[in-house]
């Protein structure tokens, strides 16, 4: 994984891609952000600066430490991630016991509803204490406004956290900065293929023999011949997880290369590859739950947990889910194996949180943050989670085998790709053309129309 598109939006850009035009000049955006008023900021001239305390005091109102509420807002509301965010903050709270928490979620998987939330508070100079966000290209627009406080001293200077943390990690907590400004917390694995182990066994299919995108489709269809279980719970209420199947069956069919050309926005020399992995969305589309317009991911997760539907491609938040369920165990009830054709890959999805501007708890958020970068907060959070910890310094010895697997296979892994679905690998105005795109299919099938829409979707 790298991070090294340091070419910065300009503000003007920051404001368009938010979609926030109408909105900046009557919340006085551009006053937040310091100086000019907006030719290009150039690389770097947002962050660069030491205003991060003048910024950090001045919506606080006191000059000091700040409220002592604490607030944050995340997503994590379904299945064992509101564990996990729970077992987080009690141990942020165990160790801070006058700290009150202001638990505020925004729920709604992959930040579909959080980021609006976001960009009117912030816009508002009203931003939580912190929120999360994915590290990388997502932190961008924040960036590039100067809206987040440098953490590199105060948060990440504390805990061994530089030496500790993976570089790859460290580079995207960065944004394509000199500084540190969020603090990732996990890492997810988006090419994953979950599965209920008595469903797959009735119909006779064998998943861990599934090499390719292309035999899977065979599976689904032996799913459908054989049991009465939907193959594929999979949701389409909201496009992210229909740009994250896709993207994972680029990966499964083209690899690693081809997907960043694709990301790095030279879709025309893929033509075809774009197509065929559109054209193999198309064949699962005919396995989906028929109510997949209606549901979440978690409740397409369910049907699994339940018996009611074989497979779900998810990151591994479904394990999560399965360990928060009563009688639904590893290895005798269900099952997980590499998106077929992507075993060497490990997709990367992570999580992290920062310290905005105009921050309302400066003492409680920069106490937080650090926190977070601990151990003690790694454990807690990724054993509920179904994530594996940023630090390279934890035990996995609380983990369980899951989740020991997952870790020994990102040890072992040849490529870490960033993801589309999750914020890391392409600036958010491009993600949100791309998901447009995928709205649109989900609705009509049509592979060229989409492919010119995914060229199209790097034209901002
Ligand atoms: C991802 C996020 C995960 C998980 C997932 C489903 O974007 O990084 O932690 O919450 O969405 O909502």
């Amino acid at each position: 994984m790298t991070d090294e598109d340091t070419d910065r939006l300009s503000r003007r850009s920051v404001v368009k891609a938010t979609g926030v035009a109408g909105m900046a000049g009557m919340t006085g955006l551009a006053g937040c952000t310091g100086g000019g008023d907006g030719g290009d900021g150039g690389d770097g001239g947002a962050t660069d600066g030491d205003g991060g305390d003048g910024d950090t005091d001045g919506g606080s109102g006191d000059g000091g430490s700040g409220s002592n509420t604490f607030e944050i807002v995340h997503w994590w509301t379904a299945g064992g991630e509101q564990e996990a965010l729970q077992a987080l903050l009690e141990g942020f709270q165990e160790e801070y016991p006058d700290a009150e928490v202001e638990n505020n979620p925004a729920p709604g998987g992959a930040g579909s509803a959080l980021d609006t939330v976001i960009k009117n508070r912030v816009l508002n100079e009203n931003p939580p204490s912190t929120f999360q966000i994915w590290p990388g290209k997502a932190l961008y627009p924040y960036t590039d406004a100067d809206l987040l406080t440098d953490i590199s001293d105060s948060v990440w200077g504390q805990n061994n956290m530089k030496d500790a943390y993976l570089d790859g990690v460290k580079s995207v907590a960065r944004a394509g900065t000199e500084n540190y400004v969020s603090v990732p917390i996990n890492i997810h694995r988006l090419n994953n293929l979950f599965y209920n182990k008595s469903v797959v066994e009735s119909a006779g299919v064998d998943p861990e023999s599934i090499n390719d995108p292309n035999q899977l489709a065979d599976a689904l269809d032996t799913i459908a011949q054989e049991t009465n279980a939907v193959p594929m719970a999979h949701q389409t209420q909201s496009p992210w997880s229909t740009v994250q199947l896709w993207e994972t069956i680029f990966i499964g069919e083209q690899g690693v290369g081809a997907f960043e050309t694709f990301t790095n926005g030279d879709v025309e020399s893929l033509e075809d590859e774009v197509k065929a992995a559109l054209e193999r969305l198309n064949q699962y589309s005919e396995h989906y739950p028929e109510d997949s317009g209606s549901i979440s991911w978690d409740q397409g997760n369910s049907m699994v947990v339940n018996g009611e539907a074989a497979f779900i491609h998810q990151g591994d938040w479904a394990a999560g889910q399965y360990n928060a369920a009563s009688d639904f165990e590893y290895d005798t009830d269900w099952g997980n194996t590499s998106f077929p054709g992507t075993s060497g890959v490990y997709s990367l999805v992570i999580d992290s949180f920062v310290y905005p501007t105009n921050n309302p708890s400066p003492d409680l958020t920069e106490k937080f943050l650090t926190y977070c970068g601990t151990k003690d907060a790694q454990v807690r959070f990724n054993t509920r989670k179904g994530s594996i910890p940023p630090r390279t310094d934890v035990s996995m010895d609380e983990f369980g085998p899951f989740l020991q697997t997952q870790s020994e296979d990102f040890s072992n892994s040849n490529e870490q790709p960033a993801t589309i679905a999750h914020g890391t690998a392409v600036r958010p105005e491009v993600k949100s053309n791309i998901e447009g795109a995928f709205a649109s299919f989900l609705e009509s099938g049509d592979v060229d129309r989409t492919y010119d829409e995914l060229v199209a979707a790097f034209d901002v």
